[in-house]
């Protein structure tokens, strides 16, 4: 055992989340305890997510604000994992708060690393030298058990968790970091994924969300047979505890695609909700971001959902502002969502990311002022359909998975009233904020939703 506090910050995505559960479990395991308060922590540890330049500039400002502290207590020891250190690397190192460097598939050793920055002082990086190369076995084997150990006491919502199906991206879509920063797509073995599921579900877990850039070209091969993602859901399915189960995020290719939605269709424990980002709702775009279909045929896929599964809920993600994007480009791309009818979607302003094809070839043409007002514009687009599809909740009561105390407690609040308010998840991610024990945290709970906004249903336990 050792009296050391460590303090850890996330920045970014689901499988940031996930990776910083596990290092979190992997320190406790290593006998440091977690402490909240950054000012007091002997051990600071930024995990850190690349996929666009606002994202990276945040973990810098704050490295900055380290600094600071670390000019009074010299004796902290300050790391960045994740993405931001797999791509800036050295770059990194050099900044005066920092100590440890540790990419994506180094973590398994970050216990190591701070045990040995805390006695030696000395500053250590291990990140990956040429991360488009198929990960080494040693590595894999190394990522799979550091992984497959982790079990729900560092679950960040209660009983819930993210279970990750593969690593790594093979898309290769212009615009993209991640396959230079989590290197080439690694599904995890069925029987590993299964065996902590199980595990989880012995802890109380109820909903586990696999994850994969994209989860739908899961694909392991046995002496026996071929897994795909259907496979991973019936196998999930059978596993007692475990009431939902969510996957993200599908890529929109043919591969797959329909023996995955019987499974949604057949198997009630799977959440009637996909994520399948378009990105555009230009043909030309598209191709330009090596997205390989086009406006016709990503509608076509969303008809095929619907049809296999009435009543999914579907949600997407756009870059507006992509290069060359004009007025018509992005006049098809609101078209798009017009047709789509998005539960929600999550719009983001293209931001070049050095490395990637786009950076490299494409100049960035759409000023900031353009992807501004496309952003809004889109948003607005969208929050119409939300607010319409929201609506339709009225008088009916839900299924939610209870997560906690809503962070805006007052949005359902009556007359003057300020007291403390739940918010959960339906099976198909809507949010809904009710009045109830904190004891339902982690249950399911039934509620009559009263009142709607275009991303938050209001109700009462009924
Ligand atoms: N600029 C803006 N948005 C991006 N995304 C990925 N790369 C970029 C980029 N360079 C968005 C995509 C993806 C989501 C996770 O982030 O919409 O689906
Ligand atoms: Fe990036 Fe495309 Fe892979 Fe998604 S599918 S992680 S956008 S390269």
């Amino acid at each position: 055992m050792n009296s050391k506090t460590v303090h850890i910050k996330s920045f970014g995505c689901q499988m940031t989340k996930l990776d910083t559960a596990l290092v979190t479990s992997a320190l406790k395991e290593a006998g440091f305890s977690l402490t909240g308060s950054e000012k007091e922590a002997d051990v600071v540890l930024i995990n850190t997510c690349s996929v666009r330049r606002h994202a990276e500039q945040r973990v810098l400002s704050h490295l900055g604000n380290l600094k600071h502290i670390k000019q009074s207590r010299p004796e902290i020891v300050v790391g960045v994992i994740g993405c931001m250190a797999q791509r800036l690397g050295s770059e990194l190192l050099e900044h005066d708060a920092v100590d440890i460097v540790c990419g994506p598939t180094q973590i398994p050793q970050i216990a190591e690393f701070v045990t040995q920055s805390l006695q030696e002082k000395k500053k250590t990086i291990a990140i990956t030298e040429k991360i488009r190369r198929q990960t080494s076995k040693k590595q894999t084997l190394a990522l799979e058990k550091f992984e497959s150990v982790f079990d729900a006491d560092d679950r960040q919502i209660p009983n819930q968790t993210f279970v990750r199906a593969m690593r790594g991206c093979n898309n290769l879509c212009t615009y993209c970091i991640v396959p230079y920063v989590r290197g080439p797509e690694i599904s995890r073995p069925p029987a590993a994924i299964i065996e902590q599921i199980k595990r989880l579900a012995d802890k109380g877990v109820k909903l586990i969300t696999l994850l994969g850039q994209a989860v739908n070209s899961y694909k392991y091969t046995t002496c026996e047979k071929t897994y795909c993602l259907a496979d991973l859901l019936q196998m999930a399915s059978e596993i007692e505890g475990i009431e939902w189960i969510r996957f993200v995020t599908s890529y929109p290719a043919e591969k797959f695609y329909s023996e995955i939605l019987k499974a949604m269709a057949d198997l009630p424990k799977v959440c009637n909700y996909l994520h399948i980002p378009a990105q555009s709702g230009s043909d030309k775009i598209l191709k330009a971001m090596n997205r390989n279909y086009t406006a016709d045929k990503y509608l076509e896929l969303l008809d095929k959902a619907r049809d296999i599964v009435p009543g999914i809920a579907i949600a997407g993600d756009f870059i507006v502002g992509f290069p060359g994007e004009t007025e018509k480009d992005f006049q098809q791309t609101v078209s798009l969502v017009q047709k789509a009818r998005y539960k929600n979607c999550f719009i983001f302003k293209y931001s070049p990311r050095p490395g990637t094809t786009a950076e490299e070839k494409l100049q960035d043409t759409v000023s900031t002022e353009v992807k501004k007002k496309r952003n809004i514009e889109l948003l607005a687009v969208q929050e119409k359909i939300s607010d319409e599809l929201s609506k339709e909740f009225l008088g009916k009561t839900v299924v939610v998975l209870v997560e906690g105390l809503s962070k805006k407690p007052h949005l359902n609040a009556k007359n003057g009233e300020n007291r403390p308010q739940l918010v959960g998840r339906t099976a198909t991610d809507c949010i809904v904020v009710f009045n109830g024990p904190t004891s339902l945290a982690g249950q399911f709970a039934k509620v009559k939703i009263t009142k709607t906004s275009p991303l938050t249903l209001f109700g009462e336990l009924a």
